[in-house]
């Protein structure tokens, strides 16, 4: 039988799911040669300055424990470290309850935030909509296309309060779940206080769950954004009912590679995750765990690896703002400028002509309301060394001066 003949039954939800931007940009750049200089990406957001030496030596020192099978809710030694980092970075109470029912390590949050919405999405419900921001992190498109159910995009911009307040009544009553990314991949804006009470007391009266990605909540300008638990906990939800957020070292602490995270938050939320994870199979390593706590205890790395990143705004943002309108974001690694010209065209020409490798901005969202909300932006990662950042926005400049 030839491969073209074979019928497999699968999940035909798959079928709906789109290829990843960076299988695109494979595609866009197919043929053209890059220019004969040193490759710099500016385009995956891995972070690649260095790990800290507390969760590297915490992992090398306790790989005894993969003799044994860890499980599904981590050690209580993880979730009190976790539990007394909320408590000190968002002012919450009572790291004890925290720990024993409102905190669950997950493996990044990559793989939870895509489980998530299996769990928590009704395919029976006559309200199937989760409500996704556009541009977004993919993962939320796919959780939800997987979970049954139906993105409903809502735009993001620069002033995401503003985003959220245009969220019509009817779009809230078709939603059972809206994911929020805060700070936001790529746009870098953040939520005030009031913007997270907006989307509290919505979640209230037109009952549905708040995913709160918050994976970038370290990596800040000058103010620490605020997050979901903090808000719910001030406004007097200090059960954090319908409220779920999503942590990771991954860009806090430069570990992408460790699969570390968490989630935490609705107490019956979570122990309804706890069951769904351990069908799932998913459970944090041992030695994972103990790099992990050493990484939620420490904020010394924190503090230098932030700082490394606002030196990078300072020196990149006075190069392009000569050729773009760029703004400095709020939060996160991430440039999201305003093009003059096409964004794909952009990618193509800094390929063949600079062999700097960007995203464009049209990849990293969808057409809602006949408008593709990336077109005409890029998304620039800082995560090179700073003298690659500094050649990037000049090869950058470069190129768009001779373009337009
Ligand atoms: C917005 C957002 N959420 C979640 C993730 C996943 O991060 P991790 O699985 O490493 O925690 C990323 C990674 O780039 C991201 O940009």
């Amino acid at each position: 039988m030839t491969a073209d003949t074979v019928s497999i039954i699968m999940n035909p939800e798959l079928a709906l799911l789109q290829p990843y931007p960076f299988e695109k940009i494979r595609l866009l750049l197919d043929g053209l040669t890059p220019a004969d200089k040193p490759a710099i990406s500016l385009s995956v957001g891995e972070p690649k300055h260095k790990a800290p030496a507390v969760a590297l030596d915490a992992l090398v020192a306790n790989l005894n424990t993969l003799e044994q099978y860890p499980s599904t809710r981590g050690t209580d030694e993880l979730r009190n470290a976790i539990a007394n980092w909320l408590v000190g970075r968002y002012q919450l109470s009572e790291p004890e309850q925290l720990a024993a029912h409102h905190i669950l390590p997950v493996n990044g949050t990559r793989e939870s935030l895509f489980a998530i919405a299996q769990c928590l999405c009704d395919r029976t419900s006559n309200r199937r909509k989760v409500l996704v921001p556009n541009p977004f992190y993919q993962i939320y498109e796919g959780a939800t296309l997987l979970a049954g159910s139906e993105p409903d995009f809502y735009h993001i911009d620069s002033n995401a309060d503003q985003n959220l307040a245009d969220i019509t009544d009817t779009q809230w009553q078709q939603a059972q779940v809206i994911y929020v990314c805060n700070p936001g991949n790529p746009t870098g804006s953040v939520l005030s206080e009031n913007g997270f009470k907006l989307l509290i007391e919505k979640s209230k009266q037109f009952d549905f769950t708040i995913i709160s990605d918050e994976c970038y909540s370290e990596i800040y300008r000058a103010t620490p954004p605020c997050g979901l638990l903090e808000v719910a906990h001030a406004m007097g939800n200090t059960s954090f009912n319908r409220c779920l957020v999503f942590h990771s070292l991954s860009k806090r602490s430069n570990l992408p590679g460790l699969r570390s995270g968490f989630v935490a938050g609705d107490a019956t939320l979570i122990k309804q995750f706890f069951q769904y994870r351990t069908y799932h199979g998913c459970t944090m390593p041992g030695p994972v765990q103990q790099a992990s706590i050493a990484a939620w205890k420490d904020e010394q790395h924190v503090i230098e690896n932030r700082n490394a990143y606002n030196e990078k705004y300072k020196a990149v943002l006075p190069i392009l703002n000569t050729v773009m309108d760029v703004d400095e974001p709020a939060a996160g690694f991430y440039l999201w400028p305003n093009l003059p010209i096409g964004d794909e065209a952009l990618t193509q020409a800094l390929y063949s002509e600079q062999n700097v490798a960007i995203v464009p901005g049209s990849y990293l969202a969808r057409v809602a309301n006949g408008n593709n909300p990336g077109t005409n932006h890029t998304r620039l990662a800082l995560v090179a060394p700073l003298e690659h950042c500094i050649e990037a926005a000049e090869r950058i400049a470069q190129c768009l001066k001779k373009l337009t």
